[in-house]
């Protein structure tokens, strides 16, 4: 456990140092993807959990989903966790020191399973509040689980794991945000840094050899549900994840548990938004193929070997209440 959460942490400080030198330089260049190395279990295979839209002091059944995600992290013997954006509602942290960082993570996911290297991105509600707080190192001196990073890579021996920060793409939040305020520091303007992100995706992309390719960014791509599909990312992302052949896209931003198959390609859109609130009541089908909707709370698992990839939905009470399985063959043969 302490070796698995040790390794990002020396892989962050290089990859800090490297950003920190060429900004120092080139103010405007953009540093390759950050990267981590994730081992693997002895007989070939990996496993996690992904959650989105979750911190709420345990209300409106967080901890009852936490409490079965420890459940299953153990059945499972989970590899690490993933958050999938909307960390902290409404509106992010409000520094390194806001107590709602323990209140809603550190005393909610206290399962023994879930004491595991967690990987984080941002949800729009987190650009609301001090970004560079659910960023900054400092928390993981309270909590050394909590790996935060706009956009980075997980490498695995069986997958890779190319996680996108989708907020800065939605115009709206910075045409028309209300009263809403968005943190862009570091980000603004939009469409330098969405275009960047987009190359350094695509090349980290068609360089990829891993069996399944996974990406993962807390809006959605494909979704029947409240927010439906996220425009921008329709135009703009999903043709990279075609063109390079992504399995799957995994996000939250809508409360709830979806699959949908593409009717243009092998990719799954997978939406695990189920961490707290939920039961939104819409209903909204979209172009691609409906598998699986459930608007109540949750979260998924997913176990992964090279040749096999399984995706499990549970429920608030830890039921399966759907799952999806693929294989890969490898014929080496021409
Ligand atoms: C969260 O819960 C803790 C413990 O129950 C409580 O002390 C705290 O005031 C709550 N915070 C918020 C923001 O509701
Ligand atoms: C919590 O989950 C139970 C079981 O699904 C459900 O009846 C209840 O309405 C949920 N509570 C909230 C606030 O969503």
């Amino acid at each position: 456990m302490f070796a698995r959460s040790m390794a990002p942490l020396g892989g962050l400080f290089l990859v800090l140092l490297v950003v920190a030198m060429a900004s120092s330089t080139v103010p405007f260049s953009s540093a390759a993807l950050p990267r981590f190395e994730q081992p693997i279990k002895s007989d070939g295979s990996l496993s996690l959990l992904a959650v989105g839209d979750w911190g709420r002091n345990g209300t409106f059944n967080q901890s009852r989903v936490a409490f079965q995600m420890g459940r299953i992290g153990d059945d499972l013997d989970v590899d690490f966790v993933v958050s999938l954006g909307d960390n902290f509602y409404e509106d992010g942290l409000t520094g390194v020191d806001d107590k709602f960082f323990e209140e809603s993570f550190t005393s909610i996911y206290t399962a023994k399973s879930l004491q595991k290297q967690w990987y984080a991105i941002l949800g729009n509600h987190d650009y609301r509040g001090d970004v560079l707080a659910q960023l900054d190192p400092a928390l993981r001196e309270i909590d050394s689980r909590w790996l935060c990073m706009r956009s980075f890579i997980v490498d695995t021996e069986v997958a890779q794991l190319f996680f996108v920060d989708t907020t800065p793409f939605v115009k709206k939040y910075w045409k028309t945000p209300n009263k809403h305020h968005y943190d862009w520091r570091e980000v603004a303007p939009r469409e330098k840094y969405v275009s960047n992100l987009l190359k350094e995706l695509d090349s980290a992309l068609s360089e990829s050899t891993a069996t399944w390719k996974i990406v993962l960014g807390h809006h959605t791509m494909r979704s029947v549900s409240d927010h439906g599909d996220t425009e921008e990312l329709v135009e703009r992302l999903l043709p990279i994840l075609e063109a390079n052949g992504v399995d799957l896209y995994v996000n939250g931003h809508d409360h709830c548990l979806e699959h949908i198959s593409s009717n243009d390609s092998p990719i799954q859109f997978i939406t695990s938004g189920g961490g707290s609130k939920a039961w939104r009541g819409v209903f909204d089908p979209t172009v691609d193929k409906l598998q699986f909707f459930y608007d109540g709370q949750g979260f998924i698992s997913l176990q992964l070997t090279k040749s096999q990839a399984k995706i499990v939905f549970y429920d608030v009470f830890g039921t399966v209440v759907h799952q999806w399985s693929a294989a890969k063959n490898f014929n080496f043969f021409m």
